[in-house]
């Protein structure tokens, strides 16, 4: 039994040697040390020894197991430091490599029109409000003064999803959520998306955006939409730009106006851009109707308002002299590049 605790020092400890990874180093804990392991299994013959030779014999198994332990413990430790050393050569950083040039894009021209847009309502002390895009028929349509069957439906040509839920058209469900919330004063913008089953072409596309602002207090007039307009139209487009309202409708303004600017391109003299005309369109704008202030809560008795429709596209290309819309959506950094 001697001779056999000594094989087994000795075959582990050669063993030991050739060992280089943490895990070949548990199976040979395992192998030698565990329940079914080499030296177990010798001290479980212990029970068959003399009296005299038990004592000696189990001081000798116990040297050995104490022996192995040690072995394990210090070689685990070198393969900790081992591993360490080529962890550490392996995220060694070359400094001399050239580096990657991260290809920054810059900011979309819609966001940038968006933003100043919210720059010059900001300024005149406007909050932002927002809604949903998948909106209720109700908040679309309905409490803007458009029952089923109203004409202006066909104009809005809808993405249904329900008969009663959709995308909405328009930002002007906002103005409805906003009164239903905020007593008057209010003085809200809420830049968004809209939808309409438009074919793609040069001035049109299924999803565009819109700023939408809605003005409610004492005593609001058509003076101060058209005020606001002004202001609105210099800060975009130049001190020298002017505005025009054309008679129009909405069922939800009353009166109703679509607004021109003086074309960016020729300044009023008619050219290829506004097609001669001098004028070109960009927003929808009115005087609240009554019947939408009762369906939010609010009497129409005591309080006025404006509200008002900015087309973000059709801004962006007036902005920047783009004359095809579709060139807003392809994403190519070469195009998206030029707008600063
Ligand atoms: N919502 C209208 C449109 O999309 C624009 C508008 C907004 C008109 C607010 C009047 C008042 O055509």
């Amino acid at each position: 039994m001697k001779q056999q605790l000594e094989n087994i020092k000795k075959v582990a400890s050669d063993e030991l040697k050739t060992i280089k990874s943490i895990s070949d180093l548990e199976k040979f804990r395992v192998k030698y040390l565990g329940k079914k392991g080499e030296l177990t299994d010798v001290l479980r013959g212990m029970g068959k020894l003399s009296n005299e030779e038990r004592p000696v014999i189990g001081k000798l198994a116990n040297e050995v197991r104490f022996f192995i332990e040690e072995s394990i413990e210090e070689r685990s430790k070198e393969l900790a430091k081992e591993e360490q050393r080529q962890r550490i050569a392996r995220e060694a950083i070359d400094i001399t490599m050239p580096g990657k040039r991260k290809s920054l894009g810059t900011k979309h021209p819609l966001s940038i029109v968006m933003d100043e847009i919210k720059d010059v309502f900001i300024g005149m002390g406007y909050t932002i409000a927002e809604g949903p895009e998948v909106e209720l028929d109700w908040y679309n349509f309905e409490a803007l003064n458009t029952p089923p069957n109203h004409p202006a439906r066909d104009v809005q040509d809808t993405f249904y999803i329900t008969d009663n839920i959709l995308l909405r058209t328009q930002t002007s469900p906002v103005q409805v959520r906003v009164m239903e919330k905020q007593k008057p004063p209010i003085r809200i913008i809420c830049p968004g998306r809209v939808y309409r089953s438009d074919e793609v072409d040069a001035t049109h596309s299924p999803i565009f955006h819109q700023v939408e602002g809605l003005v409610v207090d004492k005593g609001i007039t058509m003076g101060d939409l058209i005020g606001t307009l002004k202001e609105f139209a210099k800060a975009l487009f130049g001190k020298n730009t002017e505005i025009r309202l054309r008679p129009h409708h909405f069922p939800f303004t009353e009166p109703s106006a679509e607004v021109d600017v003086t074309c960016w391109t020729c300044g009023g003299s008619g050219c290829r851009v506004c097609k001669g005309e001098g004028w070109i369109e960009i927003l929808g704008a009115g005087m609240v109707h009554p019947n939408v202030f009762r369906m939010s809560g609010i009497d129409p008795e005591v309080y006025s308002g404006f509200a008002f429709g900015i087309g973000v596209e059709r801004t962006a290309m007036g902005r920047f002299n783009i004359d095809d819309m579709r060139l807003l959506y392809e994403n190519d950094i070469r195009f998206l590049r030029q707008f600063k």
